[in-house]
């Protein structure tokens, strides 16, 4: 990818749009990376101004920058989802037929949607606000159901939502992990810089 630094939020909007397919292979899950960038697009003006936290309490830093902190903790989310989910496949390290498992597909697609609900709302609902706003253009784009059900009940962690599915299950924890401070994975760590440094044009120093 040879973005050397993005100003704007249109420059954000395509620098996303590559992570999404390189997550989201377009040869692979056509409806599924086509809904999530319809999504994106849709959302992208309320999204991309909005930390990941409205307190700051509850969040990785690089995650409370406005704009751009609830993209960092997004792709912090999608990295921690694509391990978790290899991790329960059983795929060996380094074996990439993980791009071909639907299930890690539909996990990925609901990590890179599954705050978007914190546009209208930021409480510990807003994973069915996040339903909401991703069934509203019935017909259009439809998600499977199952990526509807990460992204509600993906608060499990947080509000003791009750899920019981390992795939809602995977995406909780994968969000729950990439909110914890503490944690510096260094893959994790090297996105949310590549994050600033593509996305605010800048070599930011945040700890
Ligand atoms: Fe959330
Ligand atoms: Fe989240």
């Amino acid at each position: 990818m040879n973005v050397h630094s993005v100003n704007n939020h249109e420059e954000a909007l395509i620098w996303f749009n590559l992570r999404i397919d390189e997550y989201l292979q377009k040869e692979f899950d056509d409806d599924i990376n086509e809904s999530v960038k319809y999504f994106v697009q849709k959302y992208w003006k309320e999204i991309v101004d909005l930390p990941a936290s409205s307190t700051g309490r509850y969040h990785h830093k690089t995650e409370n920058l406005k704009p751009y902190g609830l993209l960092n903790h997004t792709l912090r989310v999608v990295y921690l989802t694509k391990e978790l989910g290899i991790e329960e496949i059983g795929y060996p390290a380094g074996y990439d037929k993980w791009k071909n498992n639907r299930s890690i597909k539909m996990a990925i697609a609901a990590a890179f949607l599954h705050d978007f609900g914190k546009v209208e709302d930021f409480g510990a609902q807003h994973g069915k606000e996040t339903v909401r706003m991703l069934t509203e253009v019935e017909g259009k784009h439809p998600l499977p159901p199952e990526v509807l059900s990460m992204c509600k009940h993906h608060m499990h962690n947080w509000s003791f939502i009750h899920c019981v599915e390992v795939w809602d299950r995977i995406v909780a924890y994968a969000d729950y992990l990439a909110s914890r401070p503490s944690i510096h994975l260094s893959e994790v760590t090297y996105l949310v810089k590549e994050g600033q440094q593509h996305v605010l044009g800048t070599s930011t120093n945040h700890k």
